[in-house]
C-alpha cells in the first residue's frame, strides 16, 4: 500500500474499538504494518481481518495495558513480527465513574482508572522508547482528552487527573528524548462518537442535545477527525512538533 507510512511499523494500544480501531485501520491504509493491542481476542481478530481485507498487514496482541509485563510482551511481539516500532498511539483508556463527586468516588475505581490510563501510558512509553532508541528515533502520540486541558471540571476525578497526567508524561518524554530523534505529542479530543461515549454521554436524545450545546461547530466529533491529527503528528510532516497537547474539540474550549 502507498502512503506516508510505507515501510513503517505502527503500534496502537486499545485498537479493538473506537478511536484505536479507526487509527489502526488508517495507519494500515497509509502503508504501515500495524500491531495493535486489546483485551478481547474476537474483537482483535475482527480488526486484523478488516486491515488485511484492505490490503494491509496487521498483528493483534492480547494485552492488558495496566500490566507492565503484558505491555513489554506486546512491544516485543511487534518488533519480532515486523522488525521495528516507528510510530505509537497510546490510546487504551477507560473513563471510570464520571458523574460522581470526589467524596463519593470509589477507591477501587480510582485505582483501575489510574492503572489503565496513567500507568498504562507510562508502561507503553517506557517500552516503545527503548525500541525507538535502538532505531534512531520515532514518534509517539498519547491519547489525552479535553478533560486533560480544562481545569475545574466537576466529577470524574480519576479520568480528569489521568488525562492531565498523560500530558505530563508527554512533555517529560518530549524533552527527555528530543535529542535522540523521538517526538512525543498528545491529542485532546472532546466528545467523539465511539462505544465509550455512546455508553456515557450519548445514552439518549436528551443527553445528545445537552452535549451539542457545548460545541460551537454544533455537533460532536467523528473518530476519523481524531485519527487524521494522530497520523499527521506521527508523520514526517510534523517533524518540528514535540511536547504539544492539541485539542480536537469542535471549538468547545472557547465556551
Ligand atoms: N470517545 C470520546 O469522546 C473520547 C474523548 C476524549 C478522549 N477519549 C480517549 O480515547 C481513548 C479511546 O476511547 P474510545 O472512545 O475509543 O473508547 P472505546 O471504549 O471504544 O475504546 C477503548 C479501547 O481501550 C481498550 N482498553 C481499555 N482498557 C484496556 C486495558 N486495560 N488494556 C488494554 N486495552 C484496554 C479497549 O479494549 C478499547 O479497545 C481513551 O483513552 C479515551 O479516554 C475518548
Amino acid at each position: 500500500m502507498n502512503g506516508r507510512f510505507e515501510s513503517k511499523v505502527a503500534f496502537v494500544t486499545g485498537g479493538t474499538s473506537g478511536l484505536g480501531r479507526d487509527a489502526a485501520l488508517a495507519f494500515a491504509r497509509e502503508g504501515a504494518k500495524v500491531v495493535f493491542t486489546g483485551r478481547r481476542s474476537d474483537a482483535g481478530e475482527e480488526v486484523a481481518s478488516a486491515i488485511r481485507k484492505q490490503g494491509g498487514e496487521a498483528l493483534f496482541v492480547r494485552a492488558d495495558i495496566s500490566r507492565e509485563s503484558d505491555v513489554a510482551a506486546a512491544v516485543k511481539a511487534c518488533v519480532r513480527a515486523f522488525g521495528s516500532l516507528d510510530c505509537a498511539l497510546n490510546n487504551a483508556g477507560i473513563d471510570g465513574t464520571l458523574m460522581v463527586p470526589m467524596a463519593e468516588y470509589r477507591t477501587d475505581v480510582w485505582d483501575a482508572v489510574v492503572r489503565t490510563n496513567l500507568s498504562g501510558t507510562f508502561f507503553s512509553m517506557k517500552y516503545e522508547i527503548s525500541e525507538m532508541l535502538k532505531r534512531g528515533g520515532g514518534s509517539i502520540v498519547n491519547m489525552s482528552a479535553m478533560a486533560g486541558l480544562r481545569s475545574g471540571r466537576r466529577t470524574g476525578a480519576a479520568y480528569n487527573a489521568t488525562k492531565h497526567g498523560i500530558i505530563g508524561l508527554t512533555t517529560t518524554g518530549a524533552v527527555e528524548y528530543a535529542s535522540q530523534g523521538i517526538r512525543v505529542n498528545a491529542v485532546c479530543p472532546a466528545l467523539i462518537q465511539t462505544p465509550m461515549s455512546e455508553a456515557t454521554f450519548l445514552k439518549d436524545e436528551a443527553m445528545v442535545q445537552k452535549a451539542l450545546q457545548m460545541y460551537p461547530l454544533g455537533r460532536i466529533g467523528r473518530p476519523e477527525e481524531v485519527t487524521s491529527l494522530v497520523l499527521w503528528l506521527c508523520s514526517a510532516e510534523a517533524s518540528f512538533m514535540t511536547g504539544t497537547a492539541i485539542p480536537v474539540d469542535g471549538g468547545s474550549l472557547l465556551i
